[in-house]
């Protein structure tokens, strides 16, 4: 009888978008998956290390299943992605009942190695830290097993090189890599044929994209170009890579869609400096007015640090000054964990943890008031809205996404779904837009 699966996922796209290529990679070897890992034979965790917290959440989510694997002693317990991959052998040594320790890179070959895992509750570490096996990563062509079929994340780069210092990705993913262009066309082409009208190009740093001459905003012109998907976005930008280019595409290309994720960290010089970001306030406060000057409607998010080693209250205090200048429309703010192995790991850990909660709290607040504001004014406006879901709270509702990037909530039945329709705003408040479907711009029938 076929292997059932369990497969769970925790942290960035980048893990998603692993864990859609393994399912595709495991359905292919003649495995199923289930829903609840009562009914599997395997337990994959997917785990993610960017913060402690991450962490934590995966050692508890492990642990509960070390605990269920002692009474099922049949079942294959496998921990995978960058927390595995960050602590190898320490995680064995502290869960035994792990049987399998698989890093990002070689999360593909895993069915390979449940084939020849010889006896169980053994354990194979693997561990990938050179060029050549993240430039291999490319080399099997997998299709990710997606399950909404509207939109879809799609892989452009990995790993990263820009160290910022209190980073563990550029440890755990390693260098960058570029995949090759024709891969990229190929996947977005096939997820357009079947269905799907809008991708993410998704890396660390997509900013730095290159591939035999091309830069990443001549893969935005291809992508645009040659496949039939309606929307492109894009994510993560690093702001010290972003080029006046990049933003004519973004102002001019018509599937690119007006939403930047721009991470500012810190609007602290000193801060960014000892952060390693490349870039200080004046420098990024420029660059998003060039953005909002020549790209119409455009929307900004950003990720925030709150708490890093030595931030003053005056620090903290210029963080809030930049958020109230560039009005984000959106922000994932953090409090700073200390990541092993990292450069900031060195400098003292000192601002306190009810500090950094109460900074954290602070900056939540003002950004939600933002928010709030930013979306009050756009209520009477008509935006394109892709829906690609049933709205979780309300059976009758449907949840979409403006090109902006924004989420919006609509009164409708199941035919909206995969469509991209015209809709009114009528009210909103901070983190959703609700509205009203006026008619719809165009519907395509997807080609199986
Ligand atoms: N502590 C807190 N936040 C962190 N991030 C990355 N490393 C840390 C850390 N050690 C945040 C950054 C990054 C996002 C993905 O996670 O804001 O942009
Ligand atoms: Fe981490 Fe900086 Fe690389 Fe982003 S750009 S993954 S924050 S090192």
């Amino acid at each position: 009888m076929a292997k059932r699966v369990y497969l769970q996922t925790f942290g960035c796209q980048m893990n998603v978008y692993d864990s859609e290529r393994l399912k595709s990679s495991l359905l292919s070897q003649g495995y199923r998956m289930t829903k609840t890992p009562r009914d599997a034979d395997i337990i994959v965790l997917n785990t993610c290390s960017v913060r402690e917290k991450a962490e934590r959440r995966a050692w508890g989510r492990l642990s509960e299943f070390c605990r269920y694997k002692q009474k099922n002693p049949e079942v294959v317990l496998v921990a995978a992605g960058c927390m595995a991959q960050r602590l190898g052998q320490a995680l064995t040594e502290k869960m035994p009942y792990l049987d399998l320790v698989v890093g990002p890179d070689r999360i593909l070959q895993l069915p390979e190695y449940l084939q020849n895992h010889p006896k169980k509750s053994q354990l194979a570490i693997c561990s990938s830290r050179n060029e050549f096996d993240s430039q291999k990563i490319w080399e099997k062509e997998v299709l990710p097993h997606r399950k909404i079929r509207f939109t879809s994340f799609v892989a452009v780069s990995r790993g990263c090189n820009n160290f910022c210092s209190y980073c563990v990705v550029p440890y755990v993913r390693g260098p960058e890599t570029h995949r090759p262009i024709q891969q990229i066309i190929r996947e977005v082409q096939l997820l357009a044929r079947s269905g799907c009208k809008e991708v993410t190009l998704i890396g660390q740093n997509v900013n730095s994209y290159q591939f035999e001459g091309k830069d990443f905003a001549d893969l935005l012109q291809v992508v645009n170009d040659q496949t039939d998907i309606e929307w492109i976005r894009f994510m993560t930008s690093h702001p010290k890579d972003l080029s006046e280019r990049l933003v004519e595409k973004m102002a001019t290309l018509p599937k690119l869609c007006e939403h930047i994720h721009l991470p500012l960290q810190s609007g602290s010089d000193r801060i960014l400096k000892k952060m390693n970001r490349g870039y200080t306030s004046s420098d990024y406060l420029k660059l998003t007015d060039r953005i909002k000057k020549r790209v119409e409607d455009v929307s900004l998010s950003t990720d925030i640090i709150v708490g890093f080693p030595s931030e003053t209250e005056e620090d903290f205090e210029q963080t809030l000054k930049l958020l109230r200048k560039v009005e984000f429309d959106s922000a994932f703010m953090f409090r700073y964990s200390v990541r092993e192995g990292t450069k900031a790991a060195q400098l003292k850990d000192d601002v306190p943890e009810d500090e950094k909660l109460n900074r954290l709290h602070a900056i939540i607040q003002l950004q939600k008031e933002i928010s709030g504001r930013k979306n009050q004014r756009l209520l009477g406006k008509i935006f394109e809205v892709l829906v690609d879901e049933r709205s979780r709270r309300n059976q009758n509702k449907w949840k979409g996404k403006t090109r902006s990037n924004k989420t919006v909530i609509v009164d409708g039945n199941e035919d909206l779904l995969g469509k991209i329709v015209s809709v009114r705003i009528s009210s909103s408040d901070s983190f959703t837009l609700f509205g009203e479907v006026q008619h719809q711009i165009f519907e395509k029938t997807p080609i199986n």
